[in-house]
């Protein structure tokens, strides 16, 4: 079977992009899942979680899948996968980013928005990994339309209050553009309430709103689960570790399980037996 890729976007920055991605990627890997993270912001937020900075060699991240043409021979393509802390892999950014992000950007760069499809390609990840999560940077950029062409499906995470939902429509635009002339396949995986403070009338309302926005574009693409506000997730962040091996026992860890178990299910993944409860 071929790996999910799996797009997690939200062009608000602060969404919960990367915790995401982090978290996420530990539930689903706890669950025996082999997961592979791609780092593909500049900012080099999940690098920094990872305990590996912003300077990774070049040669060793995500730049050298995407202009390779820069590299000459650096040796195994292998060299930019990582092991993580938090049990999957890691295809890091690093500060070389904005520089492939400028030249992605130049005239007469061939499939400027191709590329890292084409570099997981050459490395082979559809078969050696069950699912592919891609921490996209926020705003819309050429490294965004990288991920969106790579990806099968698209996860976003959102805050659940007027204005981040509001934001949201004009991701379904771009979605729906690029759907239309790059990516015909492009799905939703989910749209995940993150941050949520609660169950206060205000977020059932905005629940609700959700609901309607993408009942319709997106097939109902909300999901019923949705991760708690916890200062548990920043401490979990300051220790280098997913906030489930931090504290399994917490309602925060178990809100990334159920929502584990819920985006495989949609995704047609198979978990272990005592995680998929
Ligand atoms: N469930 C949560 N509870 C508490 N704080 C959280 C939670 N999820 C994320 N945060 C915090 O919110 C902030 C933004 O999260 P994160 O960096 O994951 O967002 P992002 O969308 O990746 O941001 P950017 O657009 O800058 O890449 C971080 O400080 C993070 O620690
Ligand atoms: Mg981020």
């Amino acid at each position: 079977m071929s790996a999910v890729v799996v797009a997690v976007l939200n062009r608000k920055g602060g969404a919960g992009k990367t915790s995401l991605t982090k978290d996420l990627g530990f539930a689903l890997a706890d669950a025996g899942v082999r997961v592979l993270q791609v780092g593909l912001d500049p900012q080099s937020s999940l690098e920094v979680l990872a305990g590996l900075g912003f300077d990774t060699p070049p040669d060793r991240t995500v730049s050298r899948l995407l202009v390779p043409e820069e590299f000459g021979d650096p040796g195994q393509l292998e060299r930019v996968v990582h092991e993580t802390r938090w049990g999957t892999w890691l295809i890091p950014a690093s500060k070389a980013l904005a520089s492939a992000e400028r030249a992605l950007g130049e005239p007469g760069r061939g499939g400027p928005s191709q590329r890292l499809k084409r570099g997981l390609q050459r490395l082979a990840a559809g078969e050696r990994f069950d699912v592919v999560l891609i921490d996209c940077p926020p705003g819309m950029t050429p490294l965004t339309m990288n991920a969106l062409v790579a990806a099968d499906r698209v996860l976003v995470p959102t805050q659940l209050d007027f204005l981040s939902v509001a934001g949201l429509a004009v991701l379904t635009e771009t979605v729906e553009e690029v759907r239309e002339y790059e990516n015909p396949q492009l799905g939703y995986l989910g749209i995940v309430g993150c941050q949520v403070e609660g169950r206060t009338r205000h977020a059932r309302e905005i629940h609700a709103q959700l609901e309607q926005l993408f009942g319709r574009t997106a097939g109902g693409a909300l999901c019923r689960a949705t991760i708690r506000h916890s200062t548990r997730v920043r401490d979990a962040h300051a220790a280098g570790l997913a906030v489930g091996q931090l504290d399994p026992g917490h309602p925060v860890s178990a809100d990334y399980r159920a929502l584990a178990a819920e985006l495989a299910d949609r995704a047609g993944l198979e978990l272990g037996a005592e995680v998929a409860r």
